[in-house]
């Protein structure tokens, strides 16, 4: 299937820019800069009711991330970023648990983790990406890794990761930032004890759009600690004084909300789930694919294309130059698709690459 003329419509890139940077930030479509627009003026001249025109967006948000990954609306969170789900967890930890991540993990993963070693006695042991199964032993108890690395678009090999923690008992953190709605999660996702994912990247939302998902056996051994007025039961049921009376489900981890970013989020959502449903986002694998064997790469693991060059910030400026937008990461020139590129702009991108004098 080829991605249908009326999805692209639904886009406005600059007139001749090939943009093939979801993976730094996603374009929104036109739904969400409508309903962004909507919200601010509505915020500007003071009609707005917060409670059904903005907060209650996260409540949709929630039910159609949960359906992206194949998991029940009730463990999903919405939190601002995934150091808020990864902070919750690294508080947890107790004194000398092991914990394996790969080397290079993003720091968003990592630090908190670290913050935890230094803190609380946690002790992090790093290892290879590619063979992060290996690395899980007896003494662990976590395993934290992003499932498709930002720097290189590898996808980590999760089934391996998931058989290995359960065979040793240790829990599963994926952060799926750049995987989601690519790389499907769903057949491993009753392995996987905690998934964080933001969305601004393919998940096409406004900044300070996140998902912690918590399965659903972990609710009530991981201490809610960022509780805030959205997590009282019922919602909106209590604002001041304890005791602590929380949401039964996921959604006590959420973290009250930066308003407007969930607004622009639902409609860029409901897109992305109508366009699963219909097959539409498989395309854009076909677009990375075309991508690595225009550039003599092997089959890429996810959305995202790189391609190691001796001056990665010099080839995204030349490219840049050419009407080609990519980022230098790690070393690599990254190029990541979505639904609002053509067959066309990828045939370009490969020729702008493949006559950089700086290959
Ligand atoms: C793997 C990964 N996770 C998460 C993020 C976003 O991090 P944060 O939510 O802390 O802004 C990024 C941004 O580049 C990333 O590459």
């Amino acid at each position: 299937m080829t991605i249908p003329p009326t999805v692209r419509s639904l886009f406005a890139p600059a007139p001749g820019l090939a943009y093939l940077d979801a993976a730094t930030y996603g374009l929104p479509p036109k739904p969400t800069v409508e309903a962004l627009d909507r919200a601010l003026r509505r915020w500007q001249d003071g009609t707005a009711d917060w409670v059904t025109e903005w907060d209650r967006e996260g409540e949709a948000c929630r039910a159609l991330f949960a359906e992206l990954i194949g998991a029940a609306t009730a463990e999903i969170a919405l939190i601002p970023t995934v150091s808020a789900g990864v902070g919750v967890i690294a508080a947890s930890l107790p004194t000398g648990m092991e914990v394996v991540v790969p080397e290079g993990e993003f720091t968003s993963v990592l630090y908190p983790l670290l913050v935890a070693e230094q803190a609380r006695g946690v002790r992090v042991r790093e290892a290879s990406f590619a063979t992060l199964h290996e690395a899980i032993g007896p003494g662990t108890g976590l395993v934290a890794f992003s499932l498709t690395q930002s720097q290189s678009g590898r996808t980590a090999p999760l089934a391996a990761i998931c058989e290995a923690a359960r065979r040793h008992g240790a829990r599963v953190l994926v952060d799926a930032t750049h995987a989601i709605p690519f790389v499907p999660v769903a057949a491993q996702l009753p392995a996987i004890d905690f998934l964080v994912c933001h969305g601004y990247k393919h998940l096409l939302c406004p900044r300070g759009v996140s998902f912690f998902y918590v399965r659903r056996d972990h609710w009530d051994d991981l201490p809610p600690f960022l509780a805030n007025w959205r997590i009282a039961d019922p919602l909106y049921g209590n604002s001041y004084g304890g005791p602590l009376l929380h949401r039964a489900d996921a959604s006590r981890f959420d973290v009250s909300l930066a308003w407007h970013a969930w607004v622009g989020a639902r409609p860029s959502l409901e897109l992305l789930a109508q366009w699963q449903r219909e097959g539409v986002l498989a395309s854009v694998l076909d677009l990375s694919a075309r991508l690595a064997a225009g550039l003599g790469l092997e089959a890429p693991t996810s959305s995202i294309v790189c391609l190691s060059v001796p001056d990665a910030e010099a080839a995204e400026t030349a490219l840049a130059e050419a009407g080609v937008k990519c980022a230098a990461r790690g070393g690599n020139v990254r190029l990541s698709p979505h639904v609002y590129n053509t067959p066309e702009e990828i045939d370009r991108a490969v020729d702008a690459i493949s006559s950089l004098a700086v290959l």
